[in-house]
């Protein structure tokens, strides 16, 4: 399996072996890779005739200094998992100097407003970083289908605008949300729960399953109250977030409107762990 380090031998190579007609699948990651990732990963592979995983713990995204030193760095154990999937996939684990050269700041982006949703009101500068870092990766790699998870919805939409408004020739393809037995989603940060906690955190996705039946009959005010209510009964759970939005604008749902799609987007942290979750609605 080819591994690079440097982007300039990653272009090389892919000049050397791609021609005008080769579709590349291109799946980035931050690494401690799970059947999430894998996941992509075999929708990359299915669907391209080369395909690329990055693995690259992004400090612009990051606005808490000790989950950026926290988030495990486990690239021998990746690899592994990514030769299960197939050992053609291109491997590329750059050096935070490889690709900031020594100016580690993100670029200032507009997103039309989804940036200042959710994510973006509790992580001030998170999507900033994103785009700055998916843009480069996407200018490396110059994929012509790249593949995100659903998990970080919020991002996947700021990822299309991105890709949108700066005309990049990729399209950005998202994918369903991979699960534990007990329908918590997979997560790097699962690893840093205690096993009772694991077991427990199975109540986000019970909630926000049944935060769907309520949304049927109930307003969307009401079902984010009866969610708070909930949470508010499991101490070693604090709710950062419950939102219940416009897919496609982010906007809060104020009153619900027969022809738009919504999604319930929840943040809860477990002791100093933060969790994300979200399902569809209608
Ligand atoms: P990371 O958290 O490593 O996630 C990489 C990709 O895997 C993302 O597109 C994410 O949505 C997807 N993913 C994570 N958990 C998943 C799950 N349970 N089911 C399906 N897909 C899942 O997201 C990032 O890295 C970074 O922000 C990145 C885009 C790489 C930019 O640094």
């Amino acid at each position: 399996m080819l591994i690079f380090n440097n982007q300039n031998e990653l272009v090389a190579h892919l000049a050397a072996v791609s021609k005008a007609t080769t579709n590349i699948g291109f799946v980035p990651t931050m690494g401690a890779l799970h059947e999430g990732h894998l996941s992509l990963l075999r929708a990359a592979v299915a669907n391209n005739d080369l395909t690329v995983i990055s693995i690259f713990v992004n400090p612009t995204q990051f606005n808490n200094a000790d989950d950026l030193a926290k988030y495990p760095r486990t690239l021998e154990a990746d690899v592994a998992k990514i030769k299960t999937v197939s050992d053609k996939i291109i491997v590329f684990a750059p050096s935070v100097d490889d690709i900031y050269q020594g100016n580690t700041v993100s670029e200032s982006f507009n997103f039309d407003g989804l940036e200042h949703q959710m994510e973006g009101q509790f992580r001030p500068g998170h999507f900033n970083g994103v785009g700055t870092i998916v843009k480069r990766l996407f200018e490396i790699v110059k994929p012509t289908n790249a593949y995100f998870g659903e998990k970080d919805f919020q991002q996947l939409q700021i990822v299309k605008k991105m890709t949108a408004k700066e005309k990049l020739p990729v399209t950005v393809i998202g994918c369903p949300i991979l699960r534990e037995p007990n329908g918590l989603a997979m997560s790097s940060r699962n690893e840093r729960l205690t096993d009772t906690e694991r077991k427990e955190a199975a109540i986000i996705y019970k909630i926000l399953k049944e935060s769907r039946k309520l949304f049927a009959q109930k307003s969307a005010a009401e079902v984010t109250q009866w969610v708070q209510k909930s949470f508010a009964k499991h101490p070693a759970f604090a709710l950062e977030y419950f939102q219940i939005a416009d897919e496609a604008t982010l906007l809060p749902c104020v009153r619900k409107s027969q022809n738009k799609k919504y999604r319930a987007f929840i943040a809860v942290f477990v002791n100093n762990v933060r969790l994300i979750d979200t399902i569809s609605l209608n």
